[in-house]
Order: C-alpha cells, then sequence, then structure tokens
C-alpha cells in the first residue's frame, strides 16, 4: 500500500514507519511511505523523509486565502502520490470537507490519548490536569470531527506521581509508535471495513 504521512513537528512516530518499511520490506509490511506532507518547513519530521530520500510537500495555512483554499491546496498535493491511506502523524490542523470528501474512509490519525477522553491538541496535559491514573493513545479513523472517527486500536500507559507533560508525553509515544506501526501494517496488508463506529481487519 502507497502510504502519505502528514506531520507538524518531531516526526519521531514517522521514523518508527520508516525504521519498520526498512526492517521489514522483504517480508513485506505491505506499506511504503511515498510521500511525506507538512503544514510547516524547518521541522524534524520533513528532515527525517528528506534523510530517508523520500519525497516531501509542504501547505502553509499563511500562503492561501483562507482554510478553504487551504484545505483544496492540501488535498491536490496529496493526491499527486495516489495513496492508499494517509496517515496523520502529529498533524496539528484539521483537516476540511475536500481532504475528506477525497480521503475519509483511508485517513487516519493516531492520538495521545485514550478517545473519547480528551481530544484535541492539549490532550496530554488535559489528561495530567485532571488526575486520570491510567491514559494512552488511540489510533483511529478521521471523520469530521476533532478526534471523533471509528477506533481502530487503543494503548494503555499509567500515568505516574511524578510525571509532568513531557515526560508523560514520551512515555504515551513509545506505546504510540508502536501501535501505529501495527495498525499500519495490519491494514496495509490485511485490509479492512468500517461498519459504523466498528472497524473489522480480517
Ligand atoms: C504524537 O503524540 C501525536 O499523537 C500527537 O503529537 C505527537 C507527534 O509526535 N498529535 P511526533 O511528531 O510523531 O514525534
Amino acid at each position: 500500500a502507497r502510504l502519505v504521512v502528514l506531520v507538524s513537528g518531531a516526526g519521531t512516530n514517522l521514523q518508527a514507519l520508516l525504521d519498520t518499511i526498512a526492517v521489514q520490506h522483504v517480508v513485506g509490511y505491505g506499506a511504503e511511505v511515498v510521500a511525506v506532507g507538512a503544514d510547516r518547513e524547518d521541522i524534524a519530521g520533513l528532515r527525517r523523509a528528506r534523510e530517508a530520500g523520500i519525497p516531501t510537500y509542504v501547505c502553509r495555512l499563511g500562503d492561501h486565502a483562507d482554510r478553504a483554499a487551504w484545505d483544496v491546496a492540501l488535498t491536490r498535493a496529496t493526491e499527486e502520490y495516489e495513496p492508499d491511506l494517509v496517515v496523520s502523524a502529529g498533524f496539528m490542523k484539521i483537516v476540511g470537507a475536500e481532504f475528506l470528501a477525497r480521503f475519509q474512509g483511508r485517513f487516519i490519525n493516531t492520538h495521545p490519548a485514550l478517545l473519547p477522553s480528551f481530544p484535541g491538541a492539549q490532550a496530554v496535559r488535559e489528561a495530567l490536569a485532571h488526575g486520570v491514573r491510567i491514559t494512552g493513545c488511540t489510533v483511529h479513523f478521521v471523520d469530521d470531527g476533532v478526534d471523533t472517527g471509528p477506533i481502530i486500536a487503543q494503548g494503555a500507559v499509567e500515568v505516574r506521581d511524578e510525571d509532568d507533560e513531557t515526560a508523560l508525553h514520551e512515555r504515551i509515544k513509545d506505546v504510540e509508535r508502536r501501535l501505529l506501526v501495527e495498525v499500519v501494517g495490519r491494514l496495509a496488508r490485511d485490509g479492512y471495513r468500517i461498519e459504523g463506529r466498528k472497524v473489522r481487519i480480517p
């Protein structure tokens, strides 16, 4: 399967996919990253892609008249690579109707909390502030809400008394990277069906 990965920051989830593909390519992980897209320049995620020789593209909101125009540009740039599956791995923008019309049903996101708890961009901080003892990460299909699409897989992470946001997010990311690699491999290799809020992987 052809993957396009969307990033906005460090790109360690992207790196986990690249490392797996590099190691497992011969045994048929079933997916290859054909391009990496971002909403901003000068981030480690883009450097990781370039080091791996993978084409990159950047669609900055500020370069477009409004969000709708940005959404169209992001959709067009992504379509260029004819992805089978689009993976948002730390992509910090909410895509619009154009992107969803084109990719909903084959567009997944990884989120650093156990959805439906703590949706949005401050999930780790909010979980910590709320005092939960268990948090985690979720890989889900993207729909027209914010972190509300059908859940594919989740991983639990304990919260420790001494945790601050960074420490907790790093511990979540350890689980998240493994979860994302497994989910992408299974979706790519085995196919899947989405039935309402249920995701079936044969
Ligand atoms: C991940 O925890 C993702 O769930 C969240 O931002 C983080 C991105 O990390 N949205 P990285 O850029 O993959 O290192």
